[in-house]
């Protein structure tokens, strides 16, 4: 009989968990010194490993011979336990037993000394569907445990469990596996079963699954069934992701300021019957993605796609700027809105690209010819020199250069730190800057700032926002924001240490002076 992937490579061993060393390195090394607590909490995302890593646990903590804090495997309590025949550990699940009953009845059970192993093992997976008072009966019981019990509770909603519950668990959380980890894996499952696949697919299926290694071994069983050799168009096919060239096509159009072409892409998409909001949506997802490698540096744990494609689009992405990117990403976000509320969804997706194409659209994509883009440079600095701002340049009609702002060196930075107070409008200030840049917005998500004289300094995790704070664009609507909600014109500064703390030198200053200036200079000081 067939046995699907994902169950036939269950892992037996924490040894073979992949991804999650947080937790099975943590166990492991609790295990082997006999520190067993009563009660474990399993949560995170699906199909990451928490029902498996339950069942090792439960081996585990009754193994006769166990390794390191793993268990053996061989003796008769692990095999027992894998072929159901020993009755000490026992899986629930709550999505079927939820009742107070059911609890009740398990209580009661615990109370009996365990028949073969040496604690009784409580498996109450996807927790969280206990009813209340299901919740209130466990709860005596994880009060006060009898000694040869062990629960072990896995869910993916760990915010529906009552804050008492959580209080007496020992809390595991298990992430999103990295795709190049999910890839791995898949090359190992090919290998055992006599099947070649190309990393590249690998880390397609992978990207597919997004952290999910079921997921990720379901598509990889699909895929197996279609061919014995997987490539990236097997599983193309497999998982209905469609070709995307077309996204690459009309983007090169965007670059060359070609509307006349874009308007034939969507003209010939639009004739193999393409949902026109569905192409603005990918197509914005496109250019996040373009964004995402112009300010990530690792964007393919982040990006759903292949290895070439990935190569694609970094080669794209270099001939446009952040600032370009982010404008069309606004304005494909909002003509998709337009599209829901019923505008006319080909002349919509027509009217938007044309504009993309329209070299006055916003931000200035990077010229070609570099040339051009030393002529460009060379006026910007005399123009600097001469102490003032350039006058723009026919092709180029928003540039104005400021002198070199003054940094604050590090001594006044650490002065204004040790300064500074929360700032309480900060949450009012983001939804004000949700009016006029919802990219910037989100970007600063669970962030927080300080007060400290002419400085609003902002504390945020995510290097993301602050690469967009470079950009004059983004910078200016973030002062607006602030400047509306608290009535003062602050400057901006960053709360944590970051490499923005030493001071710039004059060719730095000066590149991103300009860079702030839309005007397209390599920073060779970056990467
Ligand atoms: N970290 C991992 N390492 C190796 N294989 C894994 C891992 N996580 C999941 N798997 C594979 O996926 C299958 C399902 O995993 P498991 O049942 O442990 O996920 P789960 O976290 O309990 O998911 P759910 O939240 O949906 O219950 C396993 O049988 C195994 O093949
Ligand atoms: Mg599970
Ligand atoms: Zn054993």
């Amino acid at each position: 009989m067939y046995k699907v992937l994902y169950r036939k490579y269950r892992p037996r061993y924490f040894a073979d968990v992949i991804g999650q060393p947080q937790v099975t390195e943590t166990l492991k090394n609790e295990l082997a010194s006999d520190r067993i607590a009563h009660a474990y909490l399993f949560t995170g995302s699906r199909g990451t490993g928490k029902t498996t890593c339950s069942k090792i646990l439960s081996k585990a903590v009754n193994c006769l011979d166990p390794h390191n804090g793993d268990p053996c495997g061989e003796c008769e309590i692990c095999r027992g336990i894998d072929d159901g025949s020993i009755m000490d550990v026992v899986e629930i699940d709550a999505a079927s037993n939820n009742g107070v009953d059911d609890i009740r009845l398990l209580r009661e059970e615990a109370d009996f000394t365990p028949a073969n192993a040496r604690y009784r093992v409580y498996i109450i997976d996807e927790v969280h569907m206990l009813s209340i008072g299901a919740f209130n009966a466990l709860l005596k019981t994880l009060e006060e445990p009898p000694a040869h019990v062990v629960f072990i509770l896995a869910t993916t909603e760990v915010h529906k469990l009552p804050a008492t519950i959580l209080s007496r668990c020992q809390r595991f959380d298990f992430r999103r596996i990295a795709p190049q980890d999910i890839a791995a894996r898949l090359e190992y499952v090919c290998e055992q079963e006599n099947v070649s696949i190309d990393r590249e697919a690998a880390l397609m299926v992978a990207a597919v699954a997004d952290g999910a290694m079921r997921d990720a071994l379901s598509l990889l069983d699909q895929c197996m069934s279609k061919s014995h050799t997987i490539t990236v168009d097997v599983v193309r096919t497999t998982a209905g992701l469609a070709d995307r060239s077309f996204l690459f096509d009309l983007t090169e159009k965007i670059i060359s300021n070609d509307a006349a072409g874009a308007v034939e892409i969507i003209d010939s998409l639009y004739r193999e019957s393409k949902d026109m909001a569905r192409l603005c949506t990918e197509l914005c997802e496109h250019f996040r993605a373009i964004m995402l490698i112009k300010t990530v540096k690792i964007p393919q744990n982040i990006l759903v796609m292949s290895e070439s494609e990935l190569q694609r689009l970094k080669e794209q992405s270099q001939k446009l700027t952040l600032d370009f990117t982010i404008n069309t990403i606004e304005a494909l976000q909002a003509s998709a809105e337009r599209m829901l509320r019923g505008a006319n969804r080909r002349i919509e997706a027509e009217m938007t690209l044309v504009r993309l194409c329209s070299k006055g659209f916003g931000g200035t994509a990077i010229p070609q010819n570099i040339e051009e883009r030393l002529k460009t440079l060379e006026h910007a600095v005399t123009q600097i020199k001469a102490g003032g701002s350039t006058g723009a340049k026919p092709s180029q009609p928003h540039i104005s250069v400021s002198p070199p702002q003054k940094r604050p060196s590090v001594e006044e930075m650490q002065k204004l730190r040790s300064e500074a107070v929360p700032m309480a409008e900060w949450p009012d200030v983001i939804d004000e800057l949700k009016k006029t840049s919802l990219t910037v917005a989100t970007s600063f998500a669970g962030s927080t700032a300080y007060i400290s004289g002419q400085y609003v300094l902002i504390d945020a995790s995510n290097d993301f926002c602050f690469e967009l704070l470079r950009e004059s664009g983004f910078r200016k609507k973030m002062r607006d924001a602030i400047r509306l909600i608290t009535g003062k014109e602050y400057k901006l500064g960053r709360y944590s240490y970051s490499e923005d703390d030493k001071p710039a030198d004059d060719l730095a200053r000066l590149v991103s002076d300009l860079k702030s200036a839309g005007i397209p200079v390599e920073d060779k000081n970056k990467n």
